[in-house]
C-alpha cells in the first residue's frame, strides 16, 4: 500500500480538490440526440453537478474503422460542459472495443473456464492480456490524451472502467504463456512450484513450464494453489493493464492526475485492491447498495473498507446507483431517503466526490432499466428532486473535503486471499461465507456502538487497540509474527473459526488447527465439526450456533474458556477462549471457535468490554442505532451520525449542523430522520 503523500494529488493540487464537493455521474450523450445535450447541461446545472466521466463506452464511436479518428462530437460535448462550469473526469475509453476490432482480431477475445469464447454483443470482451488488444488500446488512449491535453475541462483520467469487472478470468492461450511468465517470477524454479502446489498429489507434478496452464475446466477438485497463483494472476494481470494506459498518460499529460474506478464491494471478491492504490493518483470506488435490511452496513462497510485502502486519505465515490439497478434477481427503487443517506455515509467515510451510474437513464440497451439520475418520467419525478436536494447539501459540505478519516480504536481486519481461498471448493462446508462473516462483526459493533475502521491486512495494526479479525483463514508466517507482536504489545485480538489453517499455497498447517495461530491462542482442534443445514448447536451462554463448530480438544493452562459448547457431541467441551499475553503489556488473544451470529458476536464483544475500553460505546451511537463515522481536519472533526433505523433518533451532540437530514432540537440534542445523516462541525 502506498503510503507517501506525494502519490495522491487528489489532496495536492487544488484542480480536483480540496475547496468543494464533486457532484456528478457517468454521462453517455452519444445515446442522444444533440438536443438533449442542451437539457442535460442545464438540468445539471440545477442539480449543482461539478464534474462528469465520459467518453467511457465510445470506443466505436471515436474509431469507427481502424486508424481513422471521429473526435467532433466528443470535443462539441467536453466545450459544451465546459461552457457551463461542468469539468471532465474523460475516459480512455478502453472499457468495450468496437466490433471491428472482434472482427478483425477474434485473438482478443476472452475465454472462460471451459473455453467458451465471450463474443462482442456486451462489453469487456478483451482479453486482458492480449498483446494485440494492448497495442489499440494504448493508440487510442494516446489519441484521446494527444487531442485533449490543454482542454481546461479536463481535469483527471479515468483509465478504462470497472477493470476486470467481465474479463477478470481469461483461461484463453495469451493468459497461458503470461500465467508462466508471471509464475516464473514468483518461483524461479519448477521444484519450488511444485512445492508450494502440492504437485505430488494426483500425478500433477510439472517437468516444464509449458505444461503449465490456467486451471481449467477438470474432471474434479482442481489444484487449490494453482487457483489462488491464478487469482493473483489474474488481478495483477488487469493491474498490468491498468500500468500501460497509466504510462501513456503520464507521458503524455504528466499533470493530470489518473485513476480507475475500483469495485470494492461485496459481490466483487477476486481483485487485489489494496496493492493497486500505487498505481492510482486518488482512489476511486463503485459501490452498489444491497437492497434489504442489512443494505446500509454493507454500504458502511465497504466503505470504510475503501477509505482505509486510501490510506484514510479522501477519494473519489465513482458511481452508485441513485435507485434501481438492474442486474439482481429483484431491484427495488431506494426507498425515502436512502439517495441522500447513502451519498453521506460515503462522504463520512471519505468520499469528496458523490458520482453515480448514470446521469440519464438510457432509452435502449442493456441497461435502460437501471436507474439514472434523470429517470424515463423525466426532471419532474421524485429521483431528480432529491438529486437537486443532494446536490444543494454536497455544496454545504464544502468545508469537509481534505479532511481525512479520523482513526478509530478498533480495526476490523479484511483480507482478500482469506476471501478468495476460504471459499474454495472442497472444505469442510460450503458456508459461512467470509464476507458475511466480516460483516456480521462489523454490524454487531455498531450495535455495540462502537467505532472501527475496517482495514486491509496489510495496514499496520500496531495503531490500533483491539484487532478483530474473523475467519482470517490464510495466515503465512509474516502474518504470524504481525499478530503475535500486536497482542505482546498490548493489543487485543479477536479471531473466529476456521482461522490460521493454511499458509500463502493453501497448504495446511500442521499440529492441529488454528495452525499458525495455534501458539499465539493456546488451544488446539483437532477437528472442524460444520453443521448441516437447520441443525443448531447451544453455547452455555445460551448462544445459538448453526453451520459451523469445531472440537477445541486442548487448552494450555493460561488460557480462560469464555463459553463451553452444552449438549450434543461437543457437550462440555470450549467454544470461545482467550488468553492473556505472557507479557506485561495486557494484551489478550480470543478465540470464538463456531459461528454465533451478530448477536452471540455482539455478546463476545460485551463480555470483552469489561476490561478492553476501547470496546465502551460511543455515546453518540445511540446505543446502536446510529453508525458514528468521523473525519478530523486541524481545528476539529466532521461526525457523520448515520440513522440505522427507520424511525427518528434523537442523539445528545453538539456542534454545528451542516447537512442532513437533520433537525437541532436544542443545544445538545440532533433529531436525525429515518434513514437520515446529520452532519455536525465540533471544534476541537
Ligand atoms: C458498473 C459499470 C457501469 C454500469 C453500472 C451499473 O458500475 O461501471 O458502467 O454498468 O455498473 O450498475
Ligand atoms: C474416491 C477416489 C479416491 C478419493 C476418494 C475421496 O474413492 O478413488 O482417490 O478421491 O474418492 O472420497
Amino acid at each position: 500500500m502506498a503510503t507517501d503523500d506525494t502519490t495522491y494529488r487528489w489532496v495536492k493540487d487544488g484542480a480536483l480538490g480540496p475547496g468543494r464537493m464533486r457532484y456528478g455521474a457517468d454521462y453517455n450523450p452519444e445515446q442522444w440526440p444533440r438536443e438533449v445535450w442542451d437539457e442535460d447541461v442545464r438540468l445539471m446545472r440545477e442539480a449543482g453537478v461539478n464534474i462528469v466521466s465520459l467518453g467511457i463506452f465510445s470506443w466505436a464511436l471515436l474509431e469507427p474503422r481502424p486508424g481513422e479518428w471521429d473526435f467532433g462530437w466528443l470535443d462539441e460535448v467536453i466545450d459544451l460542459l465546459h461552457a457551463n462550469g461542468i469539468d471532465v473526469d474523460l475516459a480512455t475509453a478502453t472499457a468495450s472495443p468496437p466490433p471491428w476490432l472482434a472482427k478483425r482480431h477474434p485473438e482478443i477475445l476472452p475465454q472462460t473456464i471451459d473455453g467458451t469464447t465471450l463474443w462482442p454483443g456486451s462489453r469487456q470482451h478483451w482479453r486482458p492480456t492480449s498483446p494485440v488488444f494492448r497495442e489499440y488500446a494504448l493508440r487510442l488512449t494516446r489519441a484521446l490524451a494527444e487531442r485533449y491535453a490543454d482542454h481546461p475541462a479536463l481535469v483527471a483520467w479515468h483509465i478504462s472502467n470497472e477493470l476486470g469487472c467481465h474479463n477478470l478470468y481469461d483461461f484463453s492461450d495469451d493468459a497461458a504463456r503470461a500465467f508462466r511468465v508471471w509464475l516464473q517470477e514468483r518461483y524461479t524454479t519448477l521444484d519450488a512450484l511444485n512445492e508450494a502446489w502440492g504437485t505430488a498429489f494426483w500425478s500433477q507434478h510439472y517437468e516444464e513450464w509449458d505444461e503449465i496452464l490456467p486451471p481449467r475446466a477438470a474432471p474434479t477438485q482442481r489444484n487449490p494453489g494453482q487457483q489462488l497463483d491464478f487469482e493473483r494472476f489474474s488481478s495483477d494481470a488487469v493491474r498490468d493493464h491498468l500500468r500501460a494506459e497509466n504510462a501513456v498518460l503520464a507521458e503524455v499529460t504528466p499533470g493530470i492526475p489518473r485513476t480507475t474506478n475500483f469495485m470494492v464491494a461485496q459481490n466483487v471478491r477476486d481483485i487485489d485492491y489494496p496493492s493497486w492504490v500505487g498505481d492510482v493518483d486518488f482512489v476511486s470506488n463503485d459501490h452498489y447498495l444491497r437492497p434489504g435490511e442489512l443494505g446500509r452496513d454493507d454500504l458502511s462497510f465497504w466503505s470504510n473498507l475503501t477509505g482505509n485502502i486510501a490510506g484514510g486519505r479522501p477519494w473519489f465515490l465513482m458511481e452508485h446507483a441513485p435507485s434501481a439497478v438492474n442486474w439482481r434477481a429483484v431491484n427495488p427503487p431506494k426507498r425515502p431517503g436512502e439517495l441522500v443517506r447513502d451519498a453521506l455515509t460515503h462522504v463520512g467515510h471519505g468520499a469528496d466526490a458523490v458520482c453515480y451510474f448514470q446521469w440519464r437513464q438510457s432509452r435502449a440497451g442493456g441497461e435502460r432499466y437501471h436507474s439514472g439520475m434523470v429517470p424515463h418520467a423525466g426532471a419532474d419525478s421524485r429521483v431528480f428532486r432529491d438529486v437537486v436536494d443532494l446536490g444543494s447539501q454536497l455544496r454545504d459540505l464544502a468545508p469537509v473535503t481534505g479532511s481525512r478519516r479520523e482513526r478509530a480504536r478498533v480495526a476490523l481486519v479484511f483480507d482478500y486471499e482469506s476471501w478468495w481461498v476460504s471459499g474454495r471448493d472442497s472444505h469442510p462446508a460450503e458456508s459461512p461465507a467470509y464476507d458475511d462473516e466480516t460483516l456480521l462483526w462489523y454490524r454487531a459493533l455498531l450495535d455495540l456502538g462502537v467505532r472501527v475502521d475496517v482495514v486491509p491486512v496489510a495496514a499496520d495494526l500496531a495503531d490500533y487497540e483491539v484487532v478483530v479479525a474473523p475467519m482470517l483463514h490464510v495466515v503465512p508466517a509474516a502474518l504470524r509474527e504481525r499478530l503475535t507482536a500486536f497482542v505482546a504489545g498490548g493489543g487485543h485480538l479477536v479471531t473466529t473459526y476456521f482461522s490460521g489453517v493454511v499458509d500463502e499455497n493453501d497448504r495446511v498447517w500442521l499440529g492441529g488447527y488454528p495452525g499458525a495461530l495455534r501458539d499465539l491462542l493456546g488451544i488446539t482442534i483437532e477437528e472442524f465439526v460444520p453443521m448441516l443445514p437447520g441443525e443448531t448447536a447451544s453455547l452455555a451462554s445460551g448462544t445459538v450456533v448453526r453451520d459451523w463448530s469445531e472440537r477445541i480438544a486442548r487448552v494450555e493452562p493460561d488460557v480462560e474458556v469464555l463459553d463451553f459448547y452444552a449438549g450434543g457431541d461437543l457437550d462440555g467441551a470450549p467454544a470461545i477462549t482467550r488468553r492473556r499475553s505472557a507479557h506485561d503489556s495486557g494484551g489478550s488473544a480470543t478465540y470464538v471457535s463456531a459461528a454465533i451470529g451478530r448477536p452471540g458476536a455482539a455478546d463476545v464483544m460485551r463480555r470483552l468490554a469489561g476490561d478492553i475500553p476501547a470496546l465502551a460505546a460511543d455515546a453518540l451511537a445511540a446505543d446502536g442505532d446510529v453508525d458514528v463515522i468521523v473525519r478530523r481536519h486541524e481545528g476539529g472533526r466532521y461526525v457523520f451520525l448515520a440513522n440505522r433505523t427507520d424511525d427518528e433518533v434523537v442523539v445528545a451532540a453538539a456542534g454545528d449542523l451542516l447537512a442532513g437530514a437533520a433537525e437541532r432540537g436544542s443545544a445538545d440534542a440532533v433529531m436525525i430522520a429515518p434513514r437520515g445523516v446529520a452532519v455536525l462541525a465540533q471544534e476541537g
